[in-house]
């Protein structure tokens, strides 16, 4: 449908970038994204309006995205005859439009397109050796400028390595350290750095990718203290460990998965250092947070755990229930302490989850003047049931008496 709207604005469509790269790799991907030769916006209003369908468009950027009512997404981009002005003395080069818009992108792995006008359907477009790259699993960029064009590039080849088990090029590898060497770095925004390196700690596995970063010297962006010596690789494959665990136990319950790693990456910052890294990458308010204030209160709290051990339940509740499940896999994974790892997964499996049947109502209905009083009254309901000592309503009650 989508090549039969597009013929009938007399344009090209075409299916484009990770989507074909997944369909080579055998892997799942649900963002599609169309490249439209002419007016891509003009596109999406008539497709959407066809299919019921609402579009967000940018006009500025020719873009749009079409989202469905289910929620799925297709981004639309126009690609225009153009004239290609190489950044330095280089003559100007006149292609296709849809070649350009390939040879503008990243990798050549991300540079396959499927045509989908009817009468050209599925015709596949390999203008930059992307099959040969896939093949060879390397990791390529199709001219020398690109991290220059585009610093961010180089946490994304280093992401898409790791993910497909790829090998960064050797000449693509060699214009990394250059770029580092120049310290390329220095015209991205904090912000931007940020976002690679969260796209990076949201892959399946990202602690060979942390010493990939290494081998760059590209941790030394996020800071030049932070050094992956064996103590952050170990603490890596810990996180690594408990997020399994968890997700395995709570499939429906959501985190933010790039938290704990980050927490891991600050693990051995103090106060000062953690707030400079935040700054530095421009973290929003309520993830500053967790890295300057929260993680300072979970690694007090994980000492006293550790020098009182062993516990009441109703201890280990009171000591952790402030606390977001992000932090609680934080302390999982930072202690070494089997007897302290078994309490806080006795709370997040179990402890988190008990309540009183109690409310105000039932402590009125006994004849007591409401006041502070009653908080106190339902924390120890709560902390004798934590303990076992309370099974049913009616001890609830009566121990509430
Ligand atoms: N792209 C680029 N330079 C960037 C970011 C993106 O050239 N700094 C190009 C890539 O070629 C990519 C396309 O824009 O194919 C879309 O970007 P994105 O959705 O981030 O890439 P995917 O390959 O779909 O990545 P993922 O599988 O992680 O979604």
């Amino acid at each position: 449908n989508i090549g039969k709207v597009a013929s009938e604005l007399e344009c090209g469509a075409y299916v484009v970038g990770g989507f074909v790269r997944d369909l080579f790799l055998y892997r799942a991907n649900e963002d599609m994204d169309i490249v439209i030769e002419g007016d891509g916006i003009a596109f999406a209003k008539k497709y959407a309006a066809m299919l019921n369908a609402r579009i967000h468009a940018h006009a500025k950027f020719g873009t749009a995205v079409i989202i469905f009512p289910h929620g799925f997404k297709i981004d639309v981009a126009s690609a225009r005859m153009e004239y290609y002005r190489f950044p330095a003395d280089l003559p100007t080069v006149e292609m296709s439009s849809i070649k350009l818009d390939l040879f503008r992108r990243d990798f050549t792995i991300n540079t396959l397109a499927i045509q989908l006008n009817p009468d050209k359907f599925g015709t596949l477009i390999d203008f930059f050796s992307a099959q040969k790259d896939i093949k060879e699993k390397a990791i390529r960029v199709l001219h020398n400028l690109s991290f220059v064009e585009d610093p961010t590039r180089i946490f994304r080849a280093i992401r898409f390595e790791q993910r497909f088990g790829f090998s960064i090029g050797k000449l693509t590898s060699r214009l990394i350290k250059n770029a580092v060497k120049m310290d390329f770095f220095k015209q991205l925004s904090g912000r931007r750095v940020f976002t690679e390196l969260r796209l990076i700690l949201q892959e399946e596995n990202p602690t060979p990718a942390i010493k990939r970063l290494d081998d760059y010297d590209l941790l030394q962006v996020i800071h030049p203290s932070i050094t992956p010596n064996q103590k952050l690789i170990s603490l890596f494959n810990a996180v690594k460990k408990v997020l399994s665990w968890h997700d395995l136990l709570f499939l429906e319950e959501s985190y933010m998965k790039w938290v704990v790693y980050f927490l891991a990456i600050t693990r051995y910052c103090n106060e000062k250092i953690s707030r400079d890294i935040c700054e530095k990458l421009e973290l929003a308010p309520r993830h500053s947070v967790i890295f300057c204030k929260e993680r300072f209160e979970a690694d007090k709290r994980l000492f006293w755990l550790k020098q009182n051990s062993p516990l009441t339940n109703s201890s280990i509740y009171r000591n952790l229930f402030s606390f977001r499940i992000e932090l609680i896999l934080y302390m999982m994974a930072t202690t070494k302490q089997e007897k302290v790892k078994k309490s806080i997964s006795q709370y997040v499996t179990q402890l988190r989850h008990v309540r009183t049947s109690l409310a105000g109502r039932d402590l009125k209905k006994m004849g007591i003047e409401p006041g502070p009083i009653y908080r106190e009254i339902l924390e120890a309901v709560l902390d004798a049931k934590l303990n076992g000592l309370l099974k049913t309503r009616n001890d609830e009650l009566i121990f509430a008496r």
